[in-house]
């Protein structure tokens, strides 16, 4: 795709849609002492990567995004969407440079409809915040990905995010019922209705889900939502040996109980999550992994009889001793523990994060691989991730690795990776998406035919490329 170049005459057609407060640039920010915050467009959290953009915009509304949209495609000019920058595969990189779109303003929540059990919201509201003002009045929207603190709506739709309460509830899509999208030309539409079922014509709603912002731009979304469960039970169950944490995953399933949360964390995923929260942990020397295991519900004394259940699967493993939480104080720290082993990971070095995901009973096979193959390559890996849905983060230490190995050596064991994952019957991504970073290795995962179906449906949305060029193929 050829681009064209911002120019000052676009800058000024800018500031007319957005205000002159919403169009920054480098030299606007180094002027105001805030280039630090304006470096911060060029980059998310995946490796160190950092491209600059030619201007940031923060627009106020559907209204002024399809004003900018039409601009830039009738100039050919770039468009990265942006929503918190959290992600971890680099879809929200400006690697063309050109305008980054951020929608950090729309930022409200504009109903919360308790008759229907929805809620209407824009795409910049931050998860936990929107979690947190739904079960004021007792709902539950249950998608939380470990940077819930951070990460915005819109960025979960753009990957269909998970998180450890996937496992029970689903994912970010399997909440959505309707959304408001800005297409690439400028246009606006809903994509389909605020009901429960729909049988309307293709789903464009789902097509949108998961579309990593190449498609259209989210300014509103309704979401569907549950009651918020009363009580909740929390373990962590201490293993000798990583396959066996593993293998008890899905026994614990096949005994016919599905937690709310099965997160599997190998002994130094844990050991440096806790130091880098300054958590202290017990970890005896022979414990090799973890599985944290939630169960939720409305009946305290179900949850009890599920608990006992559970205990007696892990029976039958070789287990260390169980901590069972008794105070939120104590459940608070070990999810704490757990949803900070990335950010663990990337204060103790640069990494690579593959999102390996398997059918959940091939999981202790996919581990022993990732192991074996970083044995046989000299790399070392923290793995840890949501058990239950077969979906190990596979951290690729940079350590050591000479910038050879790092930069083209890895290229083949991340391929025997992913080939593992497709030969056990999964594939390459389950919740962090393909963006920059896994473009390279998508083919592993799809046909060249599912891949021109693809590109087609791309060209229909945006004829001219312009909208978050260069990722997923
Ligand atoms: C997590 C993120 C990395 O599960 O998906 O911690
Ligand atoms: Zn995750």
């Amino acid at each position: 795709m050829e681009f064209n170049a911002l120019t000052p005459e676009l800058l000024v057609a800018f500031e007319a849609i957005v205000g002159p407060a919403h169009v920054l640039t480098a030299q606007r920010a180094a002027a105001a002492a805030t280039a630090d915050a304006y470096a911060d467009y060029g980059r998310d959290h995946t490796e160190d990567f950092h491209f600059a953009p030619d201007v940031v915009l923060r627009p106020g509304s559907a209204e002024e995004i399809g004003a900018i949209m039409r601009l830039c495609h009738e100039h050919r000019l770039p468009v990265t969407p942006r929503g918190a920058g959290t992600g971890l595969s680099g879809g929200a990189l400006p690697i063309h440079h050109g305008v980054v779109l951020s929608t950090e303003r729309l930022n409200k929540i504009l109903d919360i409809d308790e008759r229907n059990l929805q809620a209407t919201v824009e795409p910049g509201v931050v998860n936990e915040v929107f979690q947190n003002a739904v079960k004021e009045v007792g709902l539950f929207y249950p998608p939380d990905p470990a940077s819930k603190g951070s990460c915005s709506l819109g960025g979960n739709l753009a990957h269909s995010s998970g998180g450890p309460k996937a496992v029970k509830y689903g994912t970010t899509k399997d909440y959505v019922l309707n959304l408001q999208v800005v297409l690439p030309t400028g246009d606006i539409i809903w994509t389909a209705a605020n009901t429960l079922k729909n049988s309307t014509g293709y789903n464009l709603t789902q097509l949108m889900v998961g579309s990593e912002g190449t498609l259209g731009i989210i300014t509103k979304v309704v979401f569907r939502l549950l009651p918020f469960p009363k009580h909740n039970i929390l373990m962590l169950v201490p293993f000798r040996t990583e396959e066996e944490a593993a293998d008890a995953v899905s026994a614990v399933f096949r005994a016919g109980i599905i937690p709310s949360g099965m997160e599997f964390m190998e002994r130094e995923a844990i050991a440096w999550s806790s130091d880098y929260l300054k958590i202290p942990l017990t970890l005896p020397e022979d414990i090799k992994a973890h599985l944290l295991i939630e169960l939720d519900g409305q009946d305290l004394d179900e949850l009890y009889k599920e608990a006992e259940q559970v205990y007696g699967v892990l029976e039958k493993y070789d287990v260390g001793e169980i901590l069972l939480a008794d105070t939120a104080g104590q459940k608070d720290d070990l999810w704490k523990i757990r949803r900070n082993i990335g950010n663990s990971v990337r204060y103790n070095s640069v990494y690579k994060e593959e999102d390996t995901v398997v059918p959940r009973a091939e999981l202790p096979t996919l581990l022993k691989g990732v192991k074996e193959i970083g044995a046989r390559y000299g790399f070392k890996s923290v793995c840890y991730g949501h058990a239950g849905d077969g979906n190990l983060h596979v951290n690729i230490i940079r350590g050591e690795l000479s910038d050879e190995m790092w930069n083209v050596g890895l290229r083949q064991p991340i391929t025997e990776i992913f080939e593992l994952c497709v030969k056990l019957g999964g594939t390459i991504s389950g919740e962090h998406g393909i963006g920059l970073v896994q473009k390279g290795y998508i083919g592993i995962a799809l046909k060249e035919v599912n891949l021109d179906l693809m590109r087609g449906i791309k060209r229909v949305f945006d004829p001219h490329g312009i909208l978050n060029p260069g990722k997923i193929f």
